[in-house]
């Protein structure tokens, strides 16, 4: 067993970059398992930012490989956008950055179909970060797409052009969308050469050699959990499973090789996009918690909807992926508030419950609050979980009682080593 596994438990944006960059300097292998450049991963190194769609968030630690799994799906425009960042910033990572065979390729006519689709869905829209995500997704399970080990294929040229012609079929069903097609094509096939810099491996060969040889594997989730194609707030969620399953399915990894499953979650709640979020905060609070955890979306720069800590829908989260520790990241956003609140049930159909349930759009849930006080200090400087003052002590004592999960670790701000481990 040698595999742990960090995911998001709300709807992203956890924190997830930050944690796994700390943590990749105890495994040999990191590798993203699901999702696509929806993903934004971010990393703070000393004054240094970087924003990662497609690299795994493993790339600055030097001696470590990391691997873009099946699962993925793949736009090469972004990817070498994200080479370039990292070749202008000193970063060697060509011969550590691998890449399965076996990831699906999103072409531009998929980020066309995506944004033709959410155009025509008017207000009901899913607030899609628009990248071809849901579109790559349905040729893949269609049995349509294209992958990256096609790229080395003699009738590549042709198979593209076959799609292309589909989508361009397809998209005949839509509103006109304002898209510049050839400009887009003519990007993507600059960018085909660029990752032609990269190997394309048999992951699933390379992946389970690897665990063969006693070495240690981290498999990197995007998105979060509430945005699971499966168990999700459908349909307002991505496509791919955002689970721990889908690291089986996304390295080629069987259930028996893991190990930890680390579940990071916020000390509050945000969600960017549409969509049920029970907590959700129309107030001065929700402005105040957006304004100073800074939440702007990392890949789109939309305004995250924010509330607070919700313990039932962490608790049908912890029961899927199997979580066996939880990392709460922001602590530091919560410095200034008097009052803490966490929603410890659900008030609906005139009973209380801890249960999501189905209809969890059309219902009217009410969240039953239980309060904290606040601590009022700044956490940021602290470098030890027990310098932390009584009553952050409290409040992340009493969440381990609510979630019955074990609390591992705190972040108390964007860097890498603002991290307390308890
Ligand atoms: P991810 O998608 O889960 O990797 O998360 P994002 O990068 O989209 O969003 C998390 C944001 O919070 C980023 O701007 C991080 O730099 C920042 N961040 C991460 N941990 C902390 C923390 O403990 N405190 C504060 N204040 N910011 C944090
Ligand atoms: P990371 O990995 C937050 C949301 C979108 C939209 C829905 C579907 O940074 O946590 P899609 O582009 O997949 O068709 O969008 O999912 N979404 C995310 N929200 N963080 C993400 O990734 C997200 N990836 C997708 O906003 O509501
Ligand atoms: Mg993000």
């Amino acid at each position: 067993m040698a595999v742990d596994i960090i995911l998001g438990l709300q709807w992203g944006d956890e924190g997830k970059g930050k944690i796994v960059d700390y943590l990749a300097d105890r495994y040999d292998l990191v590798c993203r398992f699901q999702g696509g450049p929806n993903a934004g991963h971010t990393i703070k190194i000393k004054d240094k930012k970087f924003v990662l769609h497609t690299i795994p968030s493993g790339i600055f630690r030097e001696h470590i490989t990391n691997v873009i799994g099946n699962g993925v799906v793949l736009d090469p425009i972004t990817l070498s956008k994200e080479m370039h960042i990292l070749d202008q910033s000193g970063i060697g990572y060509k011969n550590r950055l691998l890449i399965s065979n076996k990831a699906h390729l999103i072409l531009p006519t998929h980020r066309y179909l995506d944004a033709a689709t959410e155009a025509s869905k008017g207000q009901s829209r899913i607030g899609s970060t628009l990248k071809g995500i849901g579109p790559t997704y349905m040729d893949k399970t269609g049995r349509n797409g294209l992958r990256i080990g096609d790229l080395l294929t003699p009738d590549f040229a042709q198979k593209y052009r076959n799609i292309k012609e589909k989508h361009l079929n397809l998209l005949r069903l839509y509103p006109e969308t304002d898209f510049n097609l050839e400009e887009q094509e003519n990007q993507f096939f600059e960018s085909i050469e660029q990752l032609r810099q990269l190997k394309f491996i048999n992951s699933e060969y390379y992946i389970n050699s690897v665990i063969a040889d006693g070495k240690q594997v981290l498999a990197e989730g995007a998105q979060g959990s509430m945005l699971d194609i499966d168990f999700g707030t459908y349909p307002f969620v991505t496509s791919s499973n955002t689970t721990s399953a889908g690291v089986c399915s996304g390295l080629g990894i069987a259930p028996n090789k893991i190990r930890e499953v680390i579940g990071i979650a916020k000390a509050y709640c945000t969600r960017v996009g549409s969509g049920p979020f029970p907590t959700e905060l129309h107030d001065e609070t929700g402005d105040k918690l957006r304004t100073l955890g800074n939440e702007v979306g990392a890949t789109t720069g939309r305004p995250r909807r924010c509330g607070w800590l919700d313990v039932p829908q962490l608790l049908y989260t912890i029961m899927l992926n199997g979580v066996t520790q939880i990392i709460i990241t922001k602590m530091d956003v919560l410095d200034t508030f008097d009052t803490i609140q966490v929603a410890h049930a659900y008030h609906y159909d005139q009973s209380e419950s801890i249960e999501l349930p189905f209809d969890i759009i059309g219902k009217n849930i009410n969240p039953v609050y239980k309060s904290f006080d606040g601590w009022n200090e700044n956490l940021s400087d602290l470098t030890e979980y027990n310098a932390l003052p009584d009553k952050a002590r409290a409040y992340v004592s009493a969440l381990e009682g609510l979630l019955n999960t074990r609390i591992s670790m705190v972040s108390t701000g964007p860097e890498r080593d603002k991290l307390l481990a308890k």
